[in-house]
């Protein structure tokens, strides 16, 4: 069966699928992005979501190309025609077309909108079992990585940086040596006293819809979560630590920069975590 893709107001097959190359997206990286799991067919967290979405969307002043509501129908079929039980939803939105120049067009102009999905199998059950490695690198985004923009570079240069140094994800940390976030993830430690802490939100980091989710779950089973920013050196001495993201969910990280974290193995605060989130995973709603 070949994959269907959602462009623009039409379900086209993906090999198919093309935009304009005018498209600012294209040219400007101006666009937002949101990636949904979908799990027994079901959209994990899409309130949340689009909640992210409408603020990424107002801090670029880039206008919703259709209502909440019609892009919650535009997901559904997708997922429908797709057949999709699991994986995930991705969906881009862009400024939209216009003859090339930097600020924004002075006609108005139609935002763009792409809906794809994929069948993608996540990370494998060993990497949830014996834990990932992580490296760090000096943060080199912009100053508003709040902003789910489709401007990914410096991501992409942090991933492949992780890649060659045979780590999973690379960690950002800024100049006073605390830890951002991850290319693609959020980070956390757990230290002394099972306290588990993670940077508190603002410009510096995406808010991630798992990392919320995780900190509700975790604050319903009366685990302690504190919300500062935490350095390199805490991390590398602390008893755990992992990433949160919707593809990754609650990843062990046993190893930073070479340096084992706690046992070397994922720890008990880590897996404990992992399994609330699983459950919750699981019980999503339909659409
Ligand atoms: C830079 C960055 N931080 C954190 C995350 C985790 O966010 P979420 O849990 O919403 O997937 C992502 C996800 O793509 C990301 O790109």
């Amino acid at each position: 069966m070949s994959e269907v893709a959602y462009v623009n107001g039409r379900y086209v097959p993906t090999r198919d699928a093309t935009v304009n190359v005018e498209d600012r997206g294209y040219q400007f990286a101006d666009g937002v992005y949101e990636v949904i799991a979908v799990a027994g067919s079901r959209l994990v967290d899409l309130e949340p979501h689009l909640t992210r979405l409408e603020s990424s969307l107002s801090n670029l002043e880039i206008e919703w190309p259709c209502s909440a509501r019609v892009l919650k129908i535009i997901l559904a079929q997708l997922v429908k025609r797709n057949r999709l039980e699991n994986g995930i939803v991705y969906l881009q939105i862009t400024r939209g077309v216009a003859s090339r120049n930097h600020a924004f067009p002075i006609a108005k102009t139609r935002p763009s909108l792409v809906v794809t999905t994929s069948r993608t199998a996540g990370p494998s059950a060993k990497a949830f079992s014996e834990g990932v490695k992580v490296v760090t690198m000096p943060k080199n985004r912009w100053r508003r990585p709040d902003i789910k923009s489709v401007s990914l570079l410096p991501n992409v240069l942090a991933k492949q940086f992780a890649v060659l140094n045979g780590a999973f994800e690379t960690w950002f940390v800024d100049s006073e040596q605390g830890i951002t976030e991850g290319s693609s993830t959020n980070a956390w430690i757990v230290v002394e006293g099972q306290e588990i802490i993670t940077r508190p939100l603002g410009h510096d980091i995406l808010a991630g819809i798992t990392r919320m989710k995780l900190m509700e779950l975790a604050q319903e089973g009366n685990l302690r979560v504190t919300e500062r920013i935490f350095t390199v050196d805490e991390a590398l001495n602390a008893e755990e630590a992992f990433i949160t993201s919707t593809t990754s969910f609650v990843m062990p990280v046993i190893n930073i920069d070479g340096k084992k974290i706690g046992s070397g193995k994922p720890g008990d605060v880590t897996k404990n975590l992992l399994a609330l989130y699983q459950e919750h995973f699981a019980k999503s709603e339909k659409l």
